[in-house]
Parts: C-alpha cells; structure tokens; sequence
C-alpha cells in the first residue's frame, strides 16, 4: 500500500482500516475455536502428553505446525517461557561458573532462567534498538562468557546479524528470548541467520494468546531428545 504524503490526523489515509484490539490482544482474540478444542482435550479424559485413556497428542501437533511455521528443524513445546528459557540454556550446558549476558532491559525472568541453573547473568548495555548492543556484549565477554540471550522488547527486533558473528567468534551459544515479540520478525531472524554452532532459540508465546507456554526450537536432535526426556521426568 502507498503510504500517504498526509498524515491520517491531518486527512490523509490511514495505513490500517480497522482499529487495533485494545490491550491484551491475545485474550481477546480467544473464541469458539479455542474453547471447542479445549473441551475436546478435557472430553478425551487424557492430559498428559504421551497417554491417557484417549490421547490427542496434541502436544506433538503443535510442536510439528511449530517448528514448520519457525523452519526450524522441531520445536518442544513446555510450560511457559522462563520453562523454554532453562531448557534451551541447560541444553548448552550452562550451569555453576558460567556467565551468560543478557540485555539490561528486559523482563525478570530472563535473568531468573540463568541464576536457576546456578550461572551469572552478565548485564550488557542496550542501544536505540532498545536491545542488546552487539559492540557492548563484545566489551563484556570473559573467558566465563559462555552463552548470549538477545531479547526482542515489545516486539522491536535486536541486531542480531552482528550478536551472532560475535558469538560465533567466542563460541558461545545463542538463545533467542522471543516472549516478547511478534512471530514474523522471528521467523525472519531465524530464517536468514547463519546458524552458530550450539545455538538454540526460545520462545515464549505471551503475546500469542496461549496464556502461559513456551517452546524451545532449534538444535541438534539429540538435544531435543534429551530435554524430551528430562521434561518426561522433572517438567
Ligand atoms: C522478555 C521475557 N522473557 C521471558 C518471559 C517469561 O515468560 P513466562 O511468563 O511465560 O514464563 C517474559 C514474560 O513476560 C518476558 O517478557
């Protein structure tokens, strides 16, 4: 669509032709259809993943249409975002005496991910973007520094061409904390970024209407089948 020379206020025409939801746009995009399959899976009398007197598998119907909206090779869909967030950084083996940097404008539970795995956050300085500045993460790396989580803040997406070849360079795993974030820019981003080695990407679904869930994409399949196995037994 051409973009107007007049602002809409001052007559011009508006980009959009209907108005925007108010606040809370998930909730209440919420309809017949989420409460028919709601009481689909309440009706089979099986919710849990794998069984149940009849199970829907529904879990696996969302990771596969998941990881296929994401090109991602497959997704594991878990609780909410800080479970994708703990998930995907314990998959890169992050634990006591590591350092992971994440942006200093951020939601809580970003940092929480990383001190629950016994590891440091190491805080590193935003720019205009309102993200994470790849020149600071490049100043702030230590020998400790073994992971990044770029957040994408209401929905504004990060830089994370030059995140990623810094972390390449220091061989550090990337996670993509997406809670916040609309999934084009992330499909994008993950599209036509260069994989780095270990990387895996998280994401939140907050603002996708599912209430609280997350997943975590992205990595080799061995990975996936050792969180499979470690949410099978801990959640
Ligand atoms: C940037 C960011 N990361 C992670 C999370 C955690 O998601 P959840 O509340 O589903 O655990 C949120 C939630 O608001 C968030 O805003």
């Amino acid at each position: 669509m051409a973009i107007s020379e007049r602002l809409a206020i001052n007559g011009g025409t508006p980009v959009r032709s209907t108005k925007l939801l108010p606040g809370w746009p998930g909730g209440l995009l919420i309809g017949a259809e989420e409460k028919a399959a709601v009481l689909e899976v309440i009706e089979s009398q099986s919710l849990f993943r794998h069984y149940g007197p009849r199970p829907l598998h529904r879990a696996s119907a969302l990771e596969k249409a998941f990881a296929q909206a994401m090109g991602a090779p497959h997704a594991l869909a878990v609780t909410s975002g800080t479970a994708a967030l703990i998930t995907a950084l314990a998959a890169c083996g992050i634990g006591p005496g590591d350092e992971v940097a994440v942006p200093t404008y951020t939601w809580i539970a970003t940092i929480n991910a990383v001190v629950i795995l016994g590891a440091v956050p190491l805080f590193v300085d935003i720019d205009e973007s309102l993200n994470m500045d790849a020149k600071a993460l490049e100043a702030a790396i230590t020998p400790y520094t073994r992971a990044v989580i770029p957040v994408h803040m209401r929905g504004a997406p990060a830089n994370l061409a030059p995140i990623l070849e810094t972390a390449r360079r220091h061989n550090m795993s990337v996670i993509e904390d997406t809670a916040q974030s609309s999934a084009p820019t992330v499909c994008n981003t993950i599209r036509q970024s260069p994989l780095v080695k270990g990387a895996w990407w998280s994401r939140a679904i907050g603002a996708c209407s599912s209430g609280r869930s997350g997943s975590t994409i992205k990595g080799p399949s061995e990975w996936k089948n050792w969180i499979s196995s470690s949410l099978e037994t801990a959640r």
